[in-house]
Protein backbone atom coordinates (compact mmCIF):
# COMPACT_ATOMS: atom_id res chain seq x y z
CA UNK A 1 0.00 0.00 0.00
CA UNK A 2 1.26 3.22 -1.19
CA UNK A 3 0.39 6.43 1.33
CA UNK A 4 -1.26 9.06 -0.50
CA UNK A 5 1.89 11.51 -0.62
CA UNK A 6 4.06 8.50 -2.25
CA UNK A 7 1.38 7.05 -4.87
CA UNK A 8 0.80 11.32 -5.85
CA UNK A 9 5.04 11.36 -6.30
CA UNK A 10 4.81 7.74 -8.28
CA UNK A 11 2.29 9.58 -10.46
CA UNK A 12 4.23 12.80 -11.27
CA UNK A 13 7.45 11.01 -11.90
CA UNK A 14 5.71 9.21 -15.02
CA UNK A 15 4.26 12.94 -15.64
CA UNK A 16 6.99 15.09 -15.32
CA UNK A 17 9.95 15.18 -18.06
CA UNK A 18 12.82 17.39 -18.33
CA UNK A 19 11.91 20.80 -19.45
CA UNK A 20 8.24 20.76 -17.98
CA UNK A 21 6.34 23.48 -15.83
CA UNK A 22 4.88 22.18 -12.85
CA UNK A 23 2.98 24.02 -9.57
CA UNK A 24 3.58 23.42 -5.96
CA UNK A 25 0.43 24.87 -4.27
CA UNK A 26 1.67 24.06 -0.90
CA UNK A 27 5.09 24.36 -0.73
CA UNK A 28 5.61 23.69 3.40
CA UNK A 29 9.30 22.81 4.02
CA UNK A 30 9.71 22.16 0.33
CA UNK A 31 10.01 18.67 0.20
CA UNK A 32 7.59 18.68 -2.52
CA UNK A 33 9.24 21.73 -4.33
CA UNK A 34 12.53 19.98 -4.68
CA UNK A 35 11.14 17.15 -5.93
CA UNK A 36 9.03 18.65 -8.50
CA UNK A 37 12.53 20.83 -9.95
CA UNK A 38 14.60 17.45 -9.49
CA UNK A 39 11.60 16.03 -12.11
CA UNK A 40 11.90 18.92 -14.82
CA UNK A 41 15.85 19.35 -14.28
CA UNK A 42 17.09 23.26 -15.06
CA UNK A 43 15.56 23.88 -18.31
CA UNK A 44 11.98 23.50 -16.79
CA UNK A 45 10.00 25.73 -14.29
CA UNK A 46 8.60 24.79 -10.87
CA UNK A 47 5.74 27.65 -9.31
CA UNK A 48 5.63 27.10 -5.67
CA UNK A 49 3.04 28.72 -3.21
CA UNK A 50 2.81 29.34 0.68
CA UNK A 51 1.50 31.71 3.41
CA UNK A 52 3.89 30.50 5.56
CA UNK A 53 7.30 32.90 5.87
CA UNK A 54 8.99 30.30 8.39
CA UNK A 55 8.37 27.20 5.90
CA UNK A 56 9.45 28.83 2.77
CA UNK A 57 12.69 30.53 4.32
CA UNK A 58 13.49 26.58 4.74
CA UNK A 59 12.15 25.72 1.39
CA UNK A 60 14.57 28.57 -0.15
CA UNK A 61 17.30 27.13 1.57
CA UNK A 62 16.20 23.36 0.48
CA UNK A 63 16.07 24.59 -3.37
CA UNK A 64 19.17 26.91 -3.33
CA UNK A 65 21.05 25.30 -5.80
CA UNK A 66 17.35 24.96 -8.15
CA UNK A 67 17.26 28.32 -10.58
CA UNK A 68 14.21 26.68 -12.13
CA UNK A 69 12.64 27.20 -8.50
CA UNK A 70 10.33 30.87 -8.46
CA UNK A 71 8.53 30.81 -4.58
CA UNK A 72 5.45 32.98 -3.87
CA UNK A 73 4.57 33.82 -0.22
CA UNK A 74 1.02 34.10 -1.08
CA UNK A 75 -1.75 31.95 -0.75
CA UNK A 76 -2.36 29.25 -3.88
CA UNK A 77 -5.92 31.50 -4.57
CA UNK A 78 -3.70 34.00 -5.97
CA UNK A 79 -2.26 31.39 -8.80
CA UNK A 80 -3.55 32.85 -11.75
CA UNK A 81 -2.77 36.15 -10.96
CA UNK A 82 1.27 35.10 -10.12
CA UNK A 83 2.05 32.90 -12.85
CA UNK A 84 3.02 34.24 -15.90
CA UNK A 85 0.31 34.44 -18.72
CA UNK A 86 1.66 31.55 -20.94
CA UNK A 87 1.28 29.53 -18.00
CA UNK A 88 -2.33 28.29 -19.46
CA UNK A 89 -2.26 25.01 -21.11
CA UNK A 90 1.93 24.96 -20.01
CA UNK A 91 1.50 22.92 -16.64
CA UNK A 92 2.55 19.14 -16.31
CA UNK A 93 1.90 19.30 -12.81
CA UNK A 94 -0.20 21.01 -9.47
CA UNK A 95 0.26 19.61 -6.24
CA UNK A 96 -1.89 20.06 -3.70
CA UNK A 97 -1.01 18.77 -0.07
CA UNK A 98 -3.38 20.34 1.79
CA UNK A 99 -3.54 20.81 5.79
CA UNK A 100 -1.11 22.14 8.23
CA UNK A 101 2.49 21.84 8.11
CA UNK A 102 3.64 18.83 10.84
CA UNK A 103 5.55 20.65 13.46
CA UNK A 104 4.39 24.16 12.40
CA UNK A 105 1.78 25.64 14.24
CA UNK A 106 -1.88 24.21 13.20
CA UNK A 107 -3.52 27.78 12.78
CA UNK A 108 -1.47 27.90 9.37
CA UNK A 109 -3.57 25.64 7.56
CA UNK A 110 -5.35 25.93 4.55
CA UNK A 111 -9.17 26.22 4.02
CA UNK A 112 -11.51 24.72 1.69
CA UNK A 113 -12.90 28.34 0.18
CA UNK A 114 -9.44 29.32 -0.79
CA UNK A 115 -8.33 25.77 -1.81
CA UNK A 116 -11.34 25.71 -3.90
CA UNK A 117 -10.78 28.80 -5.44
CA UNK A 118 -6.73 27.88 -6.49
CA UNK A 119 -8.31 24.69 -7.76
CA UNK A 120 -10.60 26.26 -9.98
CA UNK A 121 -7.90 28.83 -11.04
CA UNK A 122 -5.42 25.17 -12.16
CA UNK A 123 -7.35 22.77 -13.49
CA UNK A 124 -7.36 25.24 -16.80
CA UNK A 125 -3.92 25.61 -16.64
CA UNK A 126 -3.29 22.35 -16.92
CA UNK A 127 -1.72 21.30 -20.52
CA UNK A 128 -2.94 17.72 -22.38
CA UNK A 129 -1.79 14.96 -20.27
CA UNK A 130 -0.76 16.97 -17.32
CA UNK A 131 -1.35 16.16 -13.73
CA UNK A 132 -2.92 17.60 -10.84
CA UNK A 133 -2.85 15.80 -7.61
CA UNK A 134 -4.42 16.74 -4.42
CA UNK A 135 -3.78 15.33 -1.08
CA UNK A 136 -6.94 15.69 1.47
CA UNK A 137 -7.18 15.10 5.20
CA UNK A 138 -10.72 14.39 6.52
CA UNK A 139 -9.07 13.71 10.04
CA UNK A 140 -8.32 16.85 10.53
CA UNK A 141 -10.46 19.84 12.01
CA UNK A 142 -12.10 21.27 8.79
CA UNK A 143 -10.74 18.74 7.15
CA UNK A 144 -13.85 17.04 6.14
CA UNK A 145 -15.49 19.96 4.94
CA UNK A 146 -12.66 21.03 2.18
CA UNK A 147 -12.28 17.63 1.41
CA UNK A 148 -15.88 17.17 0.53
CA UNK A 149 -15.85 20.78 -1.40
CA UNK A 150 -12.42 19.48 -3.21
CA UNK A 151 -14.23 16.37 -4.19
CA UNK A 152 -17.66 18.15 -4.96
CA UNK A 153 -15.82 20.29 -7.44
CA UNK A 154 -13.43 17.97 -9.46
CA UNK A 155 -15.97 15.30 -9.67
CA UNK A 156 -18.09 18.14 -11.50
CA UNK A 157 -15.26 18.58 -14.23
CA UNK A 158 -16.06 17.94 -18.25
CA UNK A 159 -15.25 14.10 -19.79
CA UNK A 160 -12.08 15.87 -20.92
CA UNK A 161 -10.72 15.68 -17.77
CA UNK A 162 -10.12 11.95 -15.68
CA UNK A 163 -10.81 12.69 -11.96
CA UNK A 164 -10.13 9.33 -9.59
CA UNK A 165 -9.83 8.77 -6.14
CA UNK A 166 -7.05 6.88 -4.32
CA UNK A 167 -7.75 6.50 -0.12
CA UNK A 168 -7.39 3.12 2.09
CA UNK A 169 -10.82 1.55 2.72
CA UNK A 170 -10.10 -0.29 5.76
CA UNK A 171 -8.88 2.52 7.91
CA UNK A 172 -10.23 3.11 11.28
CA UNK A 173 -9.66 6.78 11.21
CA UNK A 174 -10.18 8.77 8.56
CA UNK A 175 -7.40 8.36 6.09
CA UNK A 176 -5.49 11.02 3.92
CA UNK A 177 -7.11 10.68 0.22
CA UNK A 178 -5.62 11.40 -3.03
CA UNK A 179 -7.56 13.11 -5.89
CA UNK A 180 -6.17 13.01 -9.47
CA UNK A 181 -7.14 14.89 -12.07
CA UNK A 182 -5.87 14.29 -15.76
CA UNK A 183 -6.44 16.62 -18.69
CA UNK A 184 -6.91 13.92 -21.93
CA UNK A 185 -8.24 16.76 -24.08
C1 LIG B 1 0.83 19.69 4.42
S1 LIG B 1 1.74 21.20 4.32
C2 LIG B 1 2.66 21.06 2.82
C3 LIG B 1 3.87 20.16 2.90
C4 LIG B 1 4.87 20.42 1.82
N1 LIG B 1 4.36 20.10 0.51
C5 LIG B 1 6.24 19.80 2.04
O1 LIG B 1 6.75 19.11 1.14
O2 LIG B 1 6.84 20.03 3.11
C6 LIG B 1 0.50 22.39 3.90
C7 LIG B 1 1.04 23.78 3.64
O3 LIG B 1 -0.01 24.59 3.11
C8 LIG B 1 0.27 25.92 3.49
N2 LIG B 1 -0.90 26.78 3.24
C9 LIG B 1 -1.95 27.08 4.05
N3 LIG B 1 -2.80 27.90 3.40
C10 LIG B 1 -2.28 28.13 2.16
C11 LIG B 1 -2.69 28.89 1.03
N4 LIG B 1 -3.83 29.58 1.04
N5 LIG B 1 -1.89 28.90 -0.06
C12 LIG B 1 -0.72 28.19 -0.09
N6 LIG B 1 -0.29 27.46 0.95
C13 LIG B 1 -1.06 27.42 2.07
C14 LIG B 1 0.70 25.80 4.94
O4 LIG B 1 1.42 26.94 5.34
C15 LIG B 1 1.55 24.51 4.90
O5 LIG B 1 2.90 24.83 4.75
Amino acid sequence: MFRATEFAHHLLQLALQPGAWAVDATVGNGHDTLFLAQLVGPTGRVFGFDVQATALTVAAQRVAHCPQVALFHAGHEELQARLPEDATGRLAAVMFNLGYLPGAPKETITHAETTLVALQQAVPLLQIGGLLTVILYPGHPGGEIEASVGRNFLETLPASFAVSQYRRLNSRAPAPELLIVERQS
